[in-house]
């Protein structure tokens, strides 16, 4: 059994060292699927800790450490950046032009970094298994299901991770049982008319007015069509159509994405949006070609019994009471592997507040620091839980 206040030592004396290992990887951010480098610099890592690191196609990687079998919990980090031109300023920018780590996956890495060498540390006194899981490709949302597809997942009784946001302030955690983050739908529509002269409307199906009459159509499904205890969003995030002010376009493309937490909000969602498209092009002489992804990851629902277990131990190595957070319509692919076996994800907060703090994504996101001790605590606060649960367990299976 590994000893809280030992634990809690070494991230004291590890801070340094956690900021300086995020910096590292924050200046060489990778797009999904294309995390070659960061790969390889997170197994040069493992092996001068001792930990034997396996790579994952096309990347990503994994590692075991303590016992060779017996309960396993895994700690996954999402380790992809993004296509956005960085504009921090900061000495350890990126220096892969167009590519940022706008999200704070490189802190996730350097959490789980961190965490990872402290267990190594103690590996004789684990009585658990953990796998550390390096996943790739998130922001695109391809990632863990393509690792699961690896087989990944087949040895591992639960699963916790985390993300760092930068609205909520530096210190907050929040651990908290059922739906935390919505399913994610994507769609992208094109509206088919006839195309003509500006100043002969009556010969010509213009898409432009097509398209808008969506829009504004798709506005009320959320609130004529889904329970209004229930939490849905329709956004249209792009709209395009016609090229010229004296010429009526024949077609106009719109694409949207629908987020909900239930799968029956999902599928009303999916009806609704096709209903429209497809009602809307036929009054007025046009058609609606309509590609619908739907569910490219189920929404994320953290399991009550492993919350229970491992949010009184995250307050137990934090020092403090954990905070409560709304659930985020934001999508995260950990949903996948919720699936398979129990799972928790922990929301951590990363803004400074002292400073002016940018959202995620945006191109002078930045992270707290401060915030990465909290995130290798709460690795190990999971790990801690999990030993806890194995031994209930064992003691039940006698
Ligand atoms: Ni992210």
């Amino acid at each position: 059994m590994i000893d809280v206040r030992q634990l809690k030592e070494a991230v004291k004396a590890g801070k340094e060292e956690y900021s300086r290992i995020r910096r590292e990887f924050h200046r060489i951010p990778e797009l999904g699927m294309e995390e070659v480098e960061t790969t390889e610099m997170i197994c040069r890592y493992l092996e001068r800790m001792g930990v034997v690191p396996h790579h994952l196609e096309p990347s990503g990687a994994f590692a075991y450490i303590g016992p060779e079998m017996g309960f396993t919990i895994a700690l996954r980090a999402d380790i992809d950046g993004l296509p956005v031109t960085e504009e921090t300023g900061v000495k350890y920018a990126s220096v892969h032009p167009g590519r940022m780590h706008a999200c704070g996956h490189d802190g996730h890495i350097a959490g789980l970094l961190g965490a990872a060498e402290i267990l190594k540390q103690r590996e004789e006194k684990l009585s658990v298994r953990v796998k550390l899981i390096f996943q790739p490709s998130e922001e695109n949302t391809l990632g863990a299901a393509h690792i699961l597809a690896q087989g990944v997942l087949s040895d591992v009784d639960v699963i916790f991770g985390l993300h760092l946001f930068s609205d909520m302030k530096t210190g907050d955690v929040s651990i908290e049982a059922g739906p935390r983050m919505a399913q994610t739908d994507r769609f992208s529509i094109t509206f088919e008319g006839k195309g003509g002269h500006a100043g002969k409307p009556h010969q010509c199906v213009d898409a432009t007015v097509m398209a808008a009459d969506f829009v504004m159509s798709v506005q009320s499904i959320v609130s004529r069509e889904v329970d209004p205890a229930d939490s849905a969003v329709v956004t249209i995030g792009s709209l395009h159509s016609g090229s010229q002010y004296n010429v009526i376009a024949g077609t106009a493309q719109a694409e949207g994405t629908c987020r909900s937490f239930r799968e029956e909000t999902a599928l009303r969602l999916k009806e609704a949006v096709e209903a429209r498209a497809e009602h809307i092009a036929a009054y007025y002489g046009g058609k609606a070609d309509i590609t619908y992804h739907y569910g490219s990851h189920p929404p994320l629902v953290n399991d009550a019994s492993l919350t229970a277990c491992i949010a009184p131990e995250a307050e137990r190595f934090l020092e403090r009471k954990l905070c409560h957070v709304p659930p985020l319509m934001l999508g995260e692919d950990f949903s996948w592997y919720q699936t398979k076996v129990p799972g928790v994800f922990a929301f951590v907060g990363c803004g400074d507040p002292e400073k002016e703090c940018f959202p995620n994504h945006h191109p002078c996101f930045a992270i707290d620091e401060r915030a990465l001790a909290d995130a290798v605590l709460l690795h190990l606060s999971a790990v801690s839980a999990a030993e806890k649960l194995a031994e209930k367990e064992a003691k039940t299976d006698v």
